[in-house]
């Protein structure tokens, strides 16, 4: 079966390739390297020994993107490709607009044509807003805060419509918590350029010396110790996650949650990462993030239910393979 990834090279859409590769799946994977490089696709093939076949494309051409479905027997579509950067999408909305809705639309479109019925959709626990209480359930109301969140909201909105008009289609909508971790080979991960806006990448830059202290926005939220509560899940647990979607035997519009069900503070995800890498980060408090909620947790029990989904990793798992990610790529 032949499954075409699209924003392949990026941090989730690589693992998730290799988790398909190792699975017995083809893979076709289009990016327009916007936010990735290259030399992803060289690194899973070392891990996996299996190659992808590679298209430089980005989707809102549409044409190009016809292309790839022409010449592919595609049977399946897993669409992580998008900009996602909160702070930058208040910035310039237009520019995210434009790039996630139109990508999706062109995307949708081909599938259309060429009678690709099965998606899944990378959506994003930030559809939630600030919930009322914990821990999050799929059928909890739905706002965003910012231009990204808001494109995400919209496509799930353009995804309903599109089941409802076409129920042959096959449509799961997954809602990642917090990402962190990397592949176990230390080859793949997320080091994104720049001063990053994530916790766990900020934690990395000034593991290693590149940056000279963490910035803890905030000890004064209603949580465990003050700072921030989310739910990290492991990076290579979010790829099963997108193998047991397309193994799913229900059919219609589904939506899970991806977490672990479980919250960290960021004072205990520092401690910790401190502990398992006996390494020192050096934080101080700072004020609050504009936007940040106290604490954001999922329950999954849908998830497990539906795709027996249960995350095999913990955070200390996540912390020991995001260092020997960043270690191996200094
Ligand atoms: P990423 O930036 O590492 O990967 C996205 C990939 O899409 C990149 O390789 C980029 O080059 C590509 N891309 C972007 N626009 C494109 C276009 N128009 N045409 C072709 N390729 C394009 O991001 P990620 O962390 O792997 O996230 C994957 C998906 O999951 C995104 O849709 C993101 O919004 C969503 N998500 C991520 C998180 C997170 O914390 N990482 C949380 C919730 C949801
Ligand atoms: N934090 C710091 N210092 C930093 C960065 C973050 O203290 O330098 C804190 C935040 O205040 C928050 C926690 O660490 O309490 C996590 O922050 P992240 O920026 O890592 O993650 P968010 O939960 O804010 O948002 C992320 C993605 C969103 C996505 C959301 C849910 O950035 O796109 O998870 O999936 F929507």
């Amino acid at each position: 079966m032949k499954v075409l990834v699209t924003g392949g090279c990026g941090y989730i859409g690589s693992h998730t390739t290799v988790e398909l590769l190792k699975e017995g799946y083809e893979v076709v994977i289009v990016d327009n390297l916007i936010n990735s490089k290259r030399d992803v696709l060289d690194k899973i093939k070392k891990i996996t020994n299996k190659s992808v076949t590679f298209y430089e494309i980005d989707l809102c051409d549409k044409e190009k993107l016809r292309d790839v479905f022409l010449k592919e027997e595609i049977s399946a579509v897993i669409h992580f490709a998008g900009l996602k950067a909160v702070g930058e999408s208040v910035e310039i909305p237009i520019r995210y607009y434009k790039n996630n809705l139109v990508s999706t639309l062109n995307l949708l479109e081909c599938m259309q044509e060429f009678n690709v019925k099965k998606l899944v959709f990378s959506s994003s626990a930030t559809v939630y807003g600030n919930p009322k209480t914990l821990p999050i359930k799929e059928d909890f109301p739905l706002s965003t805060t910012n231009p990204y969140g808001t494109t995400k909201l919209m496509i799930e909105e353009i995804l309903k419509d599109l089941y409802h008009s076409d129920p042959t289609f096959d449509i799961t909508i997954l809602r990642y918590f917090n990402p962190i971790g990397a592949d176990k080979s230390g080859l793949l991960g997320e080091d994104p350029n720049g001063i990053p806006n994530n916790l766990m990448p900020y934690i990395l830059k000034v593991a290693t010396g590149k940056l000279p202290v963490l910035n803890i926005f905030g000890d004064d939220y209603n949580t465990v110790d003050g700072t921030g509560v989310r739910d990290y899940i492991h990076v290579l647990d979010l790829a099963v996650g997108h193998v047991l979607s397309l193994k799913n035997q229900k059919t219609g519009l589904k939506i899970y949650n991806l977490g672990t069900g479980r919250g960290t503070s960021v004072l205990e995800l520092v401690k910790k990462f401190e502990s398992v890498n006996n390494i020192k980060v050096n934080y101080q408090i700072t004020k609050r993030r504009e936007g940040d909620i106290d604490a954001c947790y999922a329950s999954i029990d849908k998830a497990h239910e539906e795709l027996g989904f249960t995350p095999r990793y913990t955070i200390e798992d996540m912390c020991l393979d995001s260092y020997n990610f960043i270690k191996n790529n200094n």
